[in-house]
């Protein structure tokens, strides 16, 4: 798995790699942030990033879609590498355009990335090679949908095949629900052709983990576990969101569990993408159920999570300039990832009404006292003409503590909520806190 010789042009005379992280979310921030540790960094850039980004890197406005353009400042600016955070742009092939140029880029072609953008596919996949994962029905029409239905139990899980922003899929409790969300799907059309093809799947019982991993193609090294919250308001309720809070690590995944996800899920997978052609270069994100019967797959997505990377990166002690080099190379084995013992818990810091509409432009202050206690990645910010920070988005900040303990980690990231300020600002109070319950 080699990016081709072409590389050397693009290195520096100094050694040092210029990078450029495509997003501009709390995790771009977060990988821009631990970038900017390396000794062999060079120029950092991001595209178009955010006012987080802008302390650490050249923002340019370049959206994450603009293939073209993220590939010409590519060569302008002599990148060795590349990081690519969001899925769409990965599914639409970025990957495969900067490759074709001979520029290194951390993240799957677009062939890979359908582990992610088609649920189907990867169903298929899973089933063929016996990877623990719900039983699904595939099908097309609503016809089909209803016959399949009549045969299930509930609740029973809707989902669109493709790539949905987190809102193809439903868990529907009974007959009129699951109606309900075959209308939305295949009727209103309310996700587009991402419900062209829809999953009609067993529900599964457990606690749910992801499991993210560094993979060259052929090897892995798993990132320490992590949860993730969804539901916009405490105790999982209200709407979903792109992600209120994570941390890392969970109590109840054990070394033996973790060693379980490897050596069934994640090596046969990575084996069995390798043997079809589309080797998974990048971070791998398994999304589990851990059932009574073992951890079976959800879902996987072809990239890092947001925010699960806020509470990941700041736990790992090897250099990850260096870690993603030898995972665009194919020599991951020839470099042991490090981690940090301990844990890590991100809040984030909404606006008023997200997801739903939410002001912008709300000036942020109490950033400074926040960072005495706790990492602060930006998402939705902005800085005005005169300087300074205001909110630009729905999620807006994700703060982070990090300590020995995870009750550790939580107090200094809770302690740091405290000290930021802007209108309507919203967050979970719940994050982590299930923990002490003797999980
Ligand atoms: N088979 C299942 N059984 C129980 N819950 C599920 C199942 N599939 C998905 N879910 C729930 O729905 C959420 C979203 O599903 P997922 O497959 O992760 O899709 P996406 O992240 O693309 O929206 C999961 O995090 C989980 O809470
Ligand atoms: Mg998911």
């Amino acid at each position: 798995m080699g990016i081709g010789g072409s590389t050397s042009l693009e290195a520096r005379a100094d050694g040092l790699v210029n990078v450029l992280v495509v997003g501009s979310g709390g995790r771009e921030h977060a990988l821009c942030w631990s970038l900017a540790q390396s000794g062999q960094l060079g120029e950092l850039s991001c595209a178009p990033g955010n006012a987080g980004t802008a302390e650490l890197a050249t923002n340019l406005p370049i959206g994450p879609e603009d293939s073209d353009d993220l590939v010409r400042v590519a060569v302008e600016r002599r990148v060795g590498l590349v990081m690519v955070g969001p899925e769409a742009a990965l599914a639409a092939g970025l990957v495969d355009r900067l490759r074709e140029r001979g520029i290194p880029a951390f993240g799957p072609t677009a062939a890979a990335a359908r582990i992610e953008s088609s649920k189907a596919w990867t169903k298929e996949l899973l089933q063929r090679i016996r990877v623990p994962t719900a039983r699904a029905d595939v099908v097309t029409t609503l016809h089909e949908a209803r016959r399949s239905l009549a045969r299930c139990s509930y609740p029973v899980v809707l989902k669109a095949d493709g790539l949905a922003a987190g809102k193809g899929v439903t868990v529907a409790g009974d007959a009129d629900e699951a109606e309900a969300a075959l209308d939305e799907l295949f009727v209103a059309r309310m996700v587009g052709p991402a419900a062209d093809t829809v999953l009609v799947e067993e529900f599964l019982a457990g606690r749910e983990l992801s499991v993210l991993a560094f993979c060259d193609g052929e090897r892995l090294a798993l990132m320490p576990p992590a949860r993730d919250y969804k539901a916009a308001h405490d105790g999982d309720r209200g709407p979903n969101t792109g992600g209120m809070g994570a941390y890392s690590r969970p109590g109840f995944a054990s070394p033996e569990l973790m060693r379980q996800v490897r050596s069934q899920i994640l090596e046969p997978v990575v084996a069995e993408m390798a043997a079809r052609g589309h080797p998974f270069v990048g971070a791998l994100y398994a999304g589990l159920m851990i059932t009574p019967d073992g951890p079976k797959v959800l879902e996987f997505n072809c990239r890092f999570g947001d925010p699960e990377t806020q509470v990941i990166v700041p736990l790992l002690e090897s250099d990850l300039l260096g870690v993603a080099q030898a995972v665009v190379n194919g020599r991951l084995d020839e470099t042991s990832v490090r981690w940090r013992p301990g844990s890590a818990c991100g809040v984030v810091l909404a606006s008023a009404g997200y997801p739903g509409p939410h002001p912008l432009g709300r000036p942020i202050i109490g950033l400074d006292g926040a960072e005495r206690d706790a990492l602060v990645f930006h998402a939705g910010t902005a800085r005005t003409p005169d300087g300074n920070l205001v909110t630009a988005g729905g999620r807006v900040l994700t703060v982070v503590g990090v300590g020995d303990q995870l009750s550790e980690a939580r107090a200094r990231a809770y302690r740091a909520v405290e000290a930021v300020r802007f209108e309507g600002r919203h967050c979970r109070s719940d994050i982590a806190a299930d923990e002490s319950y003797g999980d």
